[in-house]
């Protein structure tokens, strides 16, 4: 077989990979059907014949080739891709649909037939919930071979004969080089940067040979996502707009719906079952956000309804406590808005300055310009882990550590990280940790804060009212506390439960694994957008995710938005609520295709593809 690239400047095509390493569709078809037949002792599945899948019926497997930019791609066709929402109840999942947590779903089929929850009037005083736990990873992640991307060791296989050009190609003069040629210094691969769950440095993050390589069956996962079913403008809707919100596995939302089915009551003040169910099952969210933070106690995690949220609470309370006259707070000139305006409105209440750590070239902080902007009067450095604009992972360890040196807090923002890489924040000592639940394939108007329990048991509440006491009187009010202190109200408890069924999800399947696979995904998808003249890269730092952010010569971004929309494929366009680091490029606007672990290879093809014939129109 031989694969066709675009070369990186005139678009016409070379042979760039023979036969040898990847094995046709057809082959890769046969062996997934019969993968998925085999129990994992080896036998055959009783139930299950081997069918060569065919070509599915509606989705063009190959990006569309055209007159100017032949991106074929660089992979294989994967086996199957899903083009219809499966016709038999997820239960019946065995039959004839390989899904990576198939093993999981029949569960939610049992739970539905199962008896009523427990009587017992403290069952919100132990830690069952009427909701089976999320299984463990063991149980329930199946051996799936890998396909639908190339395996990283493909990956550098086929470009290692491109190298020079990816190199000089797309890239701007004086930035990095390609990230391929890096990856020991990749973020997943560091593992003192990133160390695992529970603190644990050497030895988290597996040995990263290709051989030893955990498995990750991408069109699996995608049978987990119901929307991706979906059609628009007549095409199979690609869903590359994942920094502004993920989508939903099965699981959350059987989650939720199990919630107002069987849980639904307000929490903590009743004494009766349902409201010990809905009490248990959104304590054991919290518990389930503790253990995926690597924090070192539920009192550490308060719901918000999402990261600015989270912000503005840190803002109003700690910062509104110890940030005074002339006293400074960082930022990087990386933060959406979310991480600026809550510091500028208490900057213009007290009278304190806001400092801005720059970036370079590639989009990445300049640590020595950071360490400049310490001093006595840094009360708080408030950065993010992942830029939503650009896609650069922050070095924030190094961030954190630099701000306790110089006796500053530390908040780190990760609204973009959490779905990308292992966070741990005890590992990391951050202060606060904020995130949102909607960009961890959770749902909307869920999110979390982290703090320290020495610094939230000192911290005021920003808000009064139900839930958040321990006694009122006319003359004072005795507060409960933290988290509660920080929970005035009646707070979104069905969705704290669907944020533990995604996290459930997430841990199942391994945030390691995601990020690996994302990685390769992501250095596929530059590779093919920096091959196509026009195409301007905003972000190039060696250590990314998830985010391509582009401008192309002739355009308008609404224009490519359009355009890409009309062909079924969704990003965002726009300034992204981070005005500051488009103008750092000089731009109010870039097109940003944002990537998470269910997109494949063949979607990137297409979004190449749309985008090489735009800028063949308007050479
Ligand atoms: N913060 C979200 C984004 O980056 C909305 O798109």
């Amino acid at each position: 077989m031989t694969i066709q690239i675009p070369t990186n400047n005139a678009m016409s095509t070379q042979p760039l990979h023979q036969s040898g390493g990847l094995p046709d569709p057809a082959e890769l078809a046969q062996l997934a059907s019969e993968f998925f037949a085999t129990l994992p002792n080896g036998e055959r599945h009783p139930n299950r014949a081997v069918p060569v899948p065919t070509a599915p019926a509606t989705l063009q497997t190959r990006a569309p080739q055209h007159e100017f930019g032949q991106f074929t791609g660089l992979h294989p066709a994967p086996a199957t891709v899903p083009t219809t929402p499966p016709t038999t109840p997820r239960a019946g999942l065995a039959d004839n649909a390989p899904n990576a947590y198939a093993a999981a779903l029949p569960l939610i089929d049992k739970v539905k037939q199962r008896s009523p929850a427990p009587a017992n009037p403290f069952y919100f005083l132990g830690d069952v919930s009427g909701y089976p736990a999320g299984l463990s990873s063991a149980d329930s992640v199946p051996t799936l071979q890998t396909f639908g991307t190339p395996t990283d060791h493909n990956l550098r296989g086929l470009l290692s004969a491109e190298e020079p050009a990816l190199r000089s190609g797309g890239i701007p003069s004086g930035q990095s080089s390609s990230n391929l040629d890096q990856a020991g210094s990749f973020y997943f691969l560091d593992t003192g940067r990133f160390p695992g769950p529970h603190g644990s440095h050497a030895g988290a993050l597996p040995n990263l040979a290709s051989s030893a390589r955990p498995p990750f069956d991408v069109n699996a996962i995608r049978r987990d996502f119901p929307i991706l079913q979906e059609r628009v403008n007549g095409k199979q809707l690609v869903w590359f707009d994942n920094a502004a919100t993920t989508q939903k596995p099965q699981s959350v939302i059987d989650r939720v719906s199990y919630f107002y089915e069987h849980e639904n009551s307000n929490i903590h003040r009743a004494a009766h079952e349902l409201a010990a169910r809905a009490t248990d099952a959104y304590e054991s969210a919290r518990k389930k956000v503790t253990n995926f933070l690597g924090a070192s106690s539920p009192d550490e995690i308060i719901f918000v309804r999402g990261t600015t949220e989270g912000i503005n609470l840190v803002a109003k309370t700690w910062g509104a406590q110890h940030i005074g006259e002339g006293d400074e707070i960082i930022v990087s000139n990386l933060e959406h808005h979310a991480n600026i305006v809550p510091w500028q409105q208490l900057a213009a209440h007290t009278g304190a300055k806001i400092r801005v750590i720059p970036v370079d070239d590639t989009g990445q902080v300049i640590l020595s310009e950071y360490t400049k902007l310490l001093n006595s009067r840094t009360k708080i450095v408030s950065v993010t882990q992942v830029s939503n604009a650009l896609g650069t992972v922050v070095p924030v360890k190094e961030i954190i550590d630099l701000a306790h040196r110089a006796g500053a807090k530390v908040l780190i923002d990760g609204a973009q990280s959490v779905s990308h890489m292992r966070v741990n924040v005890q590992a990391l000592d951050a202060d606060f940790f904020v995130f949102s639940g909607h960009k961890l394939f959770g749902p909307t108007g869920i999110g979390v804060v982290y703090g320290k329990r020495d610094l939230l048991e000192k911290m005021p509440p920003w808000q009064g009212g139900g839930n958040m006491i321990a006694d009122v009187t006319f003359e004072r009010t005795i507060y409960q506390p933290p988290p509660n202190k920080f929970e005035a109200g009646t707070g979104n408890i069905a969705d704290a439960v669907g944020l533990g069924a995604a996290i459930d999800y997430i841990e199942r399947i391994g945030i390691e694994n995601i990020a690996r696979y994302e990685h390769d995904l992501l250095a596929y998808a530059t590779y093919g957008m920096q091959s196509i003249r026009g195409v301007r890269l905003i972000g190039t730092a060696k250590d990314k995710a998830s985010v391509l952010s582009f401008v192309l010569n002739g355009y308008q971004t609404e224009e490519v938005g359009k355009a890409l929309n009309e062909e079924g494929i969704a990003v965002r366009s726009g300034h992204h609520c981070a005005q500051p680091i488009l103008r750092r490029f000089g731009l109010e606007a870039t097109v940003r295709p944002s990537l998470a672990f269910y997109n494949t290879c063949e979607e990137v093809d297409r979004l190449v593809s749309v985008v090489a014939r735009l800028a063949a129109a308007r050479k």
